[in-house]
């Protein structure tokens, strides 16, 4: 049976910001070491230390903004501790991941270093959890402060005159668990006061993201936005924090010792893992009903700053790593979550995948013995989807009812759909998430006319399909001719386990 469902072209709801396509990169396992940064002597291709082909990828996709160092490692990072001659820089263990040695060599300026090459604005999480309220004062004086003061003359004396840009600060990360293991009480007012100290220095303004709930903590979020603040108040910015966190990953197995292999699964864990995926849309609507009785006007935002698949670690690999192969099924996680950002761009601010190289939902995959580069079919999402960044969300409304499967007690909706408009053309995402039965869907484009359709396909043989360096295309994007435009009607055919964008020159009326 064919889904039809309706388009209004010229019924525009919220803007999808941009930075729901942000990306997290943590000191953990090889994301930074061995992914993001190789150190300048190395036989890779580098900017200052910095993977060029690694950048080279990302800037494909426009990331908008990276989230570093953490994570839990952010609660125990003492920021000094990374400026500086490299030499000169003292040594930590990693107690979160993997109990290793970290030796500080990419620290504040190699961050600010790969944002300016990427493009991307910082988002830098401070340590609430073990540090102190002046040592991130000092840190946002370093980074943000022009003139004369004690922090910035210390940048400048490690080279760098001109003060940087930083927007978006975190006051510390999963202050229920890691970051503290606060409770939501005691954490509301240390965040007032870690923001508090947190100053805007000349023009640059800071957006401070205060640590929110772990999945369905409704109440964490009720206890935030009770003590956001000031709300409306001009001191809002020296008093309080303007959003709150939210972290959710997609996890299926039946324990957290037993969450499934990323590659080795059947069709039933497939569903599973789709059910898990789309209960992000329950946890968006519930942190939003509850930000809505306190902030009707919507002035606080919600930022998912970590979110995704976590499966077991791939076989023989340190378990504190958190290395994963990434296969169809990621891809089909990632598209689903977009649809849902696209439907609550109202209050979701910011969303950032974790993580953006070698660990948990990977754009990007690196061989540590032959330095070979794997995009993963998670990053093909990111780049088919990205000019939804700061276009138009449309609303997809059925007509017909949607197709579903019974997953034990859920009832998974099996196609996904979200839309946009920006600059004068339209973008459709379809998922299927049936890996077994394709589906035909009718789209009725309604106030405007869409001229031209293009499509792009992902789909490969099967779900568990994965890209090695070895067979690096695997799962790419193809283009594809399922799509007819007849008039204002749209069809477009889902082979089973696919995602398709569609997009063309579209008139309003
Ligand atoms: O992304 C891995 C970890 O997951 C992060 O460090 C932490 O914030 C979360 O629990």
């Amino acid at each position: 049976m064919t889904l039809e469902a309706v388009i209004n072209l010229d019924l525009g709801g919220p803007r999808i910001n941009r930075h729901l396509y942000g990306h997290f990169a943590e000191h953990l396992g090889r994301c930074v070491y061995g992914g993001f940064w190789v150190g300048e002597d190395s036989p890779i291709p580098n900017a200052g230390g910095i993977r060029l082909d690694v950048v080279h990828a990302l800037r494909a996709l426009r990331i908008p903004n990276l989230r570093w160092p953490g994570g839990c490692f952010a609660d125990e990072y003492h920021w000094q501790d990374g400026i500086g001659p490299r030499g000169q820089r003292p040594v930590m263990v990693n107690t979160h991941w993997g109990g290793v040695e970290e030796n500080n060599h990419f620290g504040t300026h190699e961050f600010m270093a790969l944002c300016e090459l990427l493009g991307a604005e910082p988002y830098i999480s401070g340590n609430v959890g073990s540090g102190t309220v002046r040592e991130m004062s000092d840190w946002v004086e370093y980074l943000t402060r022009d003139g004369d003061s004690p922090m910035a003359r210390l940048r400048k004396a490690n080279g760098r005159d001109e003060p940087w840009r930083v927007r978006f600060w975190g006051l510390g990360n999963e202050a229920w668990g890691c970051g503290g293991n606060m409770t939501a009480e005691h954490y509301a007012q240390e965040a007032r006061r870690y923001g508090t100290y947190c100053r805007d220095y000349g023009d640059n303004r800071l957006y401070k993201i205060a640590a929110g709930a772990n999945g369905e903590d409704y109440a964490w979020t009720e206890t935030l936005m009770k003590q956001v603040g000031h709300l409306g108040c001009r001191h809002v910015r020296s008093t309080g924090y303007h959003a709150l966190s939210l972290h959710y990953y997609t996890i299926t197995g039946p324990s957290w010792d037993e969450k499934g292999s990323a590659t080795d699964f059947g069709t039933d864990e497939h569903y599973r893992t789709m059910v898990a995926a789309a209960r992000v849309e329950e946890l968006l609507a519930g942190h939003t009903a509850v930000m809505d009785c306190y902030d009707p006007a919507g002035s606080v935002g919600l930022v998912l700053d970590e979110w995704g698949t976590w499966f077991d670690v791939a076989p023989g690999t340190n378990p504190g790593f958190l290395h994963q192969q990434n296969t169809l099924r990621d891809a089909l996680v990632a598209s689903v979550h977009f649809d849902v950002f696209h439907r609550h761009a109202g209050r979701l601010v910011m969303a950032n995948i974790a993580q953006t190289v070698n660990v948990l939902q990977a754009m990007i995959l690196t061989d540590p013995e032959t330095n070979a580069l794997v995009l993963t079919p998670t990053y093909h999402v990111f780049r088919m989807n990205r000019d939804h960044q700061d276009a138009t969300s449309l609303r997809v409304d059925p007509r017909t009812p949607l197709p579903s499967r019974q997953v034990g007690d859920a009832t998974l909706t099996t196609v996904s759909m979200s839309a946009s408009r920006k600059d004068g053309r339209l973008l459709v995402s379809l998922s299927n998430l049936d890996a077994e039965a394709p589906a035909d869907v009718e789209l009725d484009l309604r106030g405007g006319a869409l001229e031209t359709a293009e499509a792009v396909i992902l789909t490969s043989a099967a779900v568990q399909d994965h890209n090695t360096a070895q067979s690096p295309s695997t799962v790419a994007p193809r283009p594809y001719d399922g799509v007819a435009l007849h008039g204002g009607t749209l069809r477009v055919h889902l082979p089973a386990h696919s995602f398709v964008t569609v997009s063309g020159a579209c008139a309003v009326r």
